[in-house]
């Protein structure tokens, strides 16, 4: 039912867990299934990805996905992030099953969520970038949240 490649990012995920004073961080909910997902990216001033990384309360395609996903814009700049897709993010895994892909918008909005925050940190606009409609971010600010 998987790729090997999801079994790899899925086993051995890249990229878990959390970065002091980031630059952006988002995190979204997934409208399907109530599964979290929280994106930090540390950006230099030249606006490129130094570092990123995730944590989720969310499904094994959700995990290979974001593995994924903080793989493929590690390194880009700000604008290269916008053209990681969910779609680019899933090809890049040789595909998912049908029921699966709604996870892999997780990771997706998850890198706007973040790249949105950090925008609004520098007053600045990110050409093409959105609010992700399953933001929620602000909701849970100052609040200390494990999972
Ligand atoms: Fe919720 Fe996959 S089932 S993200």
């Amino acid at each position: 039912m998987y790729s090997e490649k999801v079994m790899d990012h899925f086993n051995n995920p890249r990229n878990v867990g959390e970065i002091e004073n980031p630059s952006g961080v988002g995190t979204v909910g997934n409208a399907k299934c109530g599964d979290i997902m929280r994106m930090y990216l540390d950006i230099d001033d030249n606006g490129i990805i130094q570092d990123v990384k995730f944590k989720t309360f969310g499904c094994g395609a959700a995990v290979a996905t974001s593995s994924m996903a903080t793989e493929l814009v590690k390194g880009k700049t700000v604008q290269q992030a916008l053209e990681v897709t969910n779609k680019a993010v899933m090809e890049a895994l040789d595909g998912l099953p049908p029921v699966k892909v709604h996870c892999s918008l997780l990771a997706e909005e998850a890198i706007h969520a973040a790249l949105w925050d950090y925008a609004e940190k520098n007053h600045i606009t990110i050409e093409g970038l959105e609010k992700p409609v399953n933001d929620i971010s602000e909701k849970e600010e100052g609040e200390e949240e494990e999972y």
